[in-house]
């Protein structure tokens, strides 16, 4: 297979509509339930609003509404906050680091392109339940578990994803402690997740002195292997870091976890789910990564300079490319996603994972490939 083309506006913008009549087609099912995490032979199954993915499916049907201002999403979207409304304020399965990718896409999105009050409360109570999760020893928010349980005194490359919620709830309410802890988390994250040669570490465990100890995987093959997703959070992440803070450390740390990224990418531009396997090794793809990375180059072509972001953005283009051509769901049908080839979780015999979603759809695998048509179509204000 030869390099991928790159996608063009038209192209791009002929793979958004067929996206959008998906999540039109997939209305019904998932308006007063959820969509799960991954879908089973294709087809999502609807699920209480309990996972730390339901946020991924309404951010996909306010990317409708803004492609189309049909009113039929704005309400399923607004439905869909009361869920998030109540789910904050009753404490279901929140006690976790997940609250940016649950409420961003959700209620920051809803409340942007609404002015939804109810959507801006209850994203300020979700980012009130991330800053509680910040440990002062060592600067970072606890990933998962109960607060300084020796197990999980450790924090994941994927929350950097979660740190935009912290800075606009610091915007929202005039509070600089949401983006102060952002920042110091942001810090400790650069400085202890990516490894010397720009690759990441999963999840990274401090001592109860707040000193750093050592990187361990959940969801990758192996501890000093490199998780295609976390790659992928720690690229986006980076970039977004980048336009929060300023700091030019957090640039050098996009292009340096990019770059590795790059040359561990099959021609097609779509990494296995552990990118120390090649697709010859016969292992699954995770075609989210692609998505999730696409995304976050877009948006490095969106704030640098013109002469630096138009490498980034062909480069988006020809991973949008590949993913509109060769993953997009060939045939529309109800319950099904946007791409395939997604892979959740898969055990192998060094990581703690349960294994689930693998080589299906997954909830943030369609949503970011939506975002990533979606900035390629218009100029779009990012819901992070
Ligand atoms: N944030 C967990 C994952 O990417 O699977």
């Amino acid at each position: 297979m030869n390099r991928p083309v790159p996608i063009t506006d038209a192209q791009a913008r002929a793979a958004l509509d067929k996206a959008v009549e998906q999540v039109r087609l997939n209305l019904p099912g998932y308006t007063n339930k959820c969509q799960d995490h991954s879908s089973v032979n294709g087809i999502y199954s609807a699920c209480e609003n309990e996972e730390w993915t339901c946020g991924f499916w309404p951010g996909e049907i306010w990317l409708a509404y803004e492609r189309t201002h049909d009113e039929a999403f704005r309400r399923a979207g607004l439905a869909l906050v009361d869920s998030f409304d109540r789910r904050i304020r009753r404490r279901v399965k929140v006690a976790h680091h997940d609250m940016g990718f649950l409420y961003t896409p959700s209620c920051v999105a809803a409340y942007k392109l609404t002015g939804d009050e109810k959507a801006r409360q209850a994203a300020i109570l979700a980012a009130g339940q991330l800053v509680s999760r910040y440990q002062p020893k060592g600067e970072f928010i606890q990933a998962w578990g109960r607060m300084g349980a020796p197990e999980n005194y450790r924090f994941i490359i994927d929350c950097l994803l979660n740190l935009p919620l912290l800075y606009w709830a610091s915007r929202e309410t005039g509070e600089e402690k949401y983006a102060d802890i952002a920042r110091k988390h942001t810090a400790t994250c650069m400085a202890n997740s990516f490894r010397p040669d720009g690759s990441t570490f999963h999840t990274f465990y401090m001592h109860k002195d707040g000193s750093p100890s050592h990187g361990r995987t959940c969801q990758g093959y192996r501890d000093d292997s490199f998780w295609a997703r976390g790659q992928a959070w720690g690229v986006y992440g980076s970039i977004l870091s980048y336009r929060y803070t300023g700091d030019p450390k957090a640039l050098d740390t996009f292009k340096r976890a990019l770059e590795f990224y790059l040359t561990r990418l099959p021609e097609d531009l779509v990494p296995c789910w552990d990118m120390l396997f090649q697709p010859d090794s016969g292992e699954p793809r995770d075609s989210s990564s692609a998505a999730i990375v696409a995304c976050g180059l877009l948006e490095a072509a969106r704030i640098l300079p013109q002469g630096e972001g138009g490498q980034y953005e062909r480069l988006a283009r020809e991973m949008a490319g590949s993913l509109a051509a060769n993953y997009a769901v060939p045939v529309p049908v109800e319950g099904t996603g946007l791409i395939l080839h997604g892979t959740y979780s898969k055990k192998s015999p060094y990581n703690t994972c349960v294994p689930e979603g693998v080589d299906e759809c997954t909830s943030w695998g369609d949503f970011y490939y939506m975002e990533a048509l979606t900035r390629l179509c218009a100029d779009w204000d990012p819901y992070w």
